[in-house]
């Protein structure tokens, strides 16, 4: 058992991610696939509380009501994880959480918050798990935490849990907009084992042009995979990508399994009045940052 005693309540955001590229490179023996994807934390998020409970029992609550507040929940897994680390086991806690970031829209909100109480939790522990700990436990709870753990820019590989930092972003800004429909992020691999893909994003260019700060550069070669899986449902993320670019993105892409699409923006201003024309079309429709390493 921990000897010191945590400082309740504690509070803590938990980014939102997109992905500036998608690749799925093979499917793996234990049912997971190996991914290259260019990564970026950007500043929506949900907002955590964690109080003590005196019945032993670790349970979350949300704003949503369809986000269940039981194991199912991750950030749940995650702080029952770091109880067991720590050996503080018998610790009862609420994870109240204020979600702002969309489910289902392929933007790791889960994995956000799980990565969130991680961090959150050592903290208030006074550090007990070094980043490397953390992140193993992170990747047990899912292949994003890890990223969302450290966040800013980087490649990541693998299940999605091995991570190579990168250089930030040149200067932009974002526009997120949601259609109003979820996509199974299990159904659209099953969906791509599938189909054949022709096309991949030129990872190597990619890296290559945030090495140079090249915005431009970067925005011609934004790629993912998942659009090319026959889904009718591709077609609206289609027409959300060509909203986006009319408005005057650099580039638009669908981030992880969707069904959230980013533009690219040259800045804030730009983003702002993109987003105030594009929210009359989309209920889900924000404007966001770019966000550094949080570990
Ligand atoms: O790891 P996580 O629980 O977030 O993954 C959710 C589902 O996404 C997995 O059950 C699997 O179907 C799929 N997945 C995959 N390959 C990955 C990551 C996720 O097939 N690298």
């Amino acid at each position: 058992m921990s000897n010191r005693e945590p400082a309740f309540p504690i509070t803590e955001k938990a980014y939102a991610k997109l992905n500036i590229s998608l690749d799925v490179t093979a499917r793996r023996p234990d049912g997971y696939h190996d991914m290259l994807m260019l990564m970026q934390t950007i500043s929506i998020c949900d907002e955590l509380t964690i109080q003590p409970e005196r019945d032993g029992l670790v349970h979350a609550v949300t704003s949503l009501p369809y986000v269940p507040g039981d194991k199912r929940n991750l950030a749940v897994r995650a702080a029952l994880k770091f109880l067991e680390l720590v050996d503080d086991g018998e610790r009862g806690m609420k994870i109240s959480l204020r979600k702002s970031i969309p489910v289902g829209a392929g933007m790791a909100g889960g994995s956000a918050d799980a990565a969130a109480v991680l961090r959150a939790l050592n903290r208030a522990y006074g550090d007990p798990l070094s980043a490397r700990e953390l992140c193993a436990a992170g990747e047990e709870v899912g292949s994003d935490v890890a990223f969302c753990l450290l966040g800013g820019t980087a490649l990541a590989s693998g299940r999605g849990e091995i991570l190579q930092p990168l250089k930030a972003l040149p200067p932009c800004a974002f526009v997120v907009c949601k259609p109003d429909f979820s996509i199974s992020t299990p159904e659209l691999f099953r969906k791509l084992d599938e189909a054949k893909l022709s096309c991949h994003p030129d990872t190597e260019g990619l890296l290559d042009a945030l090495e140079k700060s090249d915005l431009d550069g970067l925005c011609r070669r934004m790629y993912n995979v998942f659009e090319d899986v026959p889904d009718r449902r591709m077609r609206t993320i289609r027409a959300a990508k060509g909203a986006l670019l009319d408005c005057g993105a650099l580039g638009a892409l669908m981030t992880g399994t969707g069904s959230a699409v980013f533009g690219v923006f040259r800045d804030a201003a730009a983003a702002e009045k993109a987003c105030e024309t594009l929210k009359r079309e989309y209920r889900f429709c924000r404007t966001a940052e770019a966000v550094g390493a949080l570990l």
